[in-house]
């Protein structure tokens, strides 16, 4: 990478810092949320912007991260060509579709969006060379995980523009809006996925923690090197293998990832985790095993013969102190 590509990036990276907080909340009109947990005051969030009026049409609210290079400039040339395109597109502009992260990918959905777009150079013509590549990566294994919580994945979409291309700009947000459109606003009974809001919100909730794990984290960056590569034994992953891992890893890590939020709330035994998820006691008691074994989870106390099991994230927002746990020494 040249030096001055190295100088964009680290450039790149401060203004994320800074640029894409403030700009998703200015994006969505929730700006007060930037500093507040998820979930605190998102009730507030949505109600402005999902609210619809009795006999007017749907009109979602889609959040597009446009890289600097090409999809913005795309969109700067349809503004000054005088293109009409949706007004439910909220630009946030990012130095690259590869700066932004699986987890960013879904935080506007947490804050009452009804679509995300991902725009970016054109293959090969990446000012940072794989940023688009690594960005195709992760709206793949992203969308994968929305599926499996049953969200339309088609609400999470990838597309290049380039600097010159103003009219696919416009004619790319007119389409993608028409197809948010046609899946509904997220939750309730007008959506497609008809899951009430609080049970849409949990999920993604449930995605998000999955996208920002270690395991997905991995597979996604070494996805394109599994696929297209040999390893060390001149063997090369099928897709399908790779799809299988891929589920496995979905599967599991989506489940413990609800076992945490479900704790988090307050001490739960796992007859009760297992009737709420909907899934066998079994399988709840293995991942409860796993996560206490790795220290999310602890024992709260048993009821009868349930023992009941609390998020350690809980205990600490409680205030309550833990033996021989100390946060200045990790
Ligand atoms: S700079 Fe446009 S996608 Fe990387």
């Amino acid at each position: 990478m040249s030096q001055q590509a190295m100088d964009d990036m680290n450039q790149a990276e401060h203004v994320l810092g800074i640029e894409q907080a403030q700009g998703l909340g200015h994006a969505l009109g929730t700006e007060s949320l930037i500093e507040t947990e998820h979930g605190i005051d998102k009730e507030k969030a949505f109600r402005d912007e999902q609210a619809i009026e009795p006999g007017k049409a749907f009109e979602p609210v889609i959040v597009g991260f446009l890289c600097n290079w090409c999809s913005y400039a795309g969109a700067d040339l349809a503004g000054t060509s005088r293109l009409s395109y949706p007004t439910n597109l909220r630009v946030i502009r990012v130095m690259c579709s590869g700066r932004v992260d699986p987890g960013l990918m879904l935080e506007p959905f947490l804050r009452g969006a009804d679509g995300v777009m991902v725009l970016g150079c054109h293959p090969a013509d990446c000012h940072y060379l794989t940023g688009n590549y690594q960005a195709e990566q992760r709206v793949f294994c992203v969308r994968a995980v929305l599926e499996h919580l049953g969200i339309e994945s088609g609400r999470l979409y990838l597309d290049w523009v380039s600097a010159s291309e103003g009219a696919r700009f416009a004619e790319l947000v007119m389409e993608f809006a028409h197809q948010v459109k046609r899946l509904g606003p997220i939750g309730g009974r007008e959506s497609r996925e008809g899951l009430p809001l609080p049970e849409f919100m949990r999920r993604v909730q449930v995605a998000k923690r999955v996208t920002e794990g270690e395991k997905f984290r991995w597979l996604v960056g070494r996805r394109k090197a599994l696929l297209e590569e040999e390893n060390v034994y001149k063997e090369q992953l099928p897709g399908r293998r790779f799809h299988d891992l891929m589920s496995f890893v979905v599967v599991e890590e989506c489940l413990r990832a609800a076992i945490e939020l479900l704790t988090e709330e307050g001490p739960m035994s796992v007859k009760d985790m297992a009737e709420t998820l909907g899934v066998s006691a079994r399988k709840v008691l293995e991942h409860t095993a796993y996560l206490k074994k790795f220290g999310f989870l602890e024992l709260h106390d048993v009821i009868g013969c349930s023992p009941r099991y609390v998020s350690l994230k809980h205990r600490l927002s409680k205030g309550e102190r833990q033996e021989g746990f100390c946060l200045m020494s990790l």
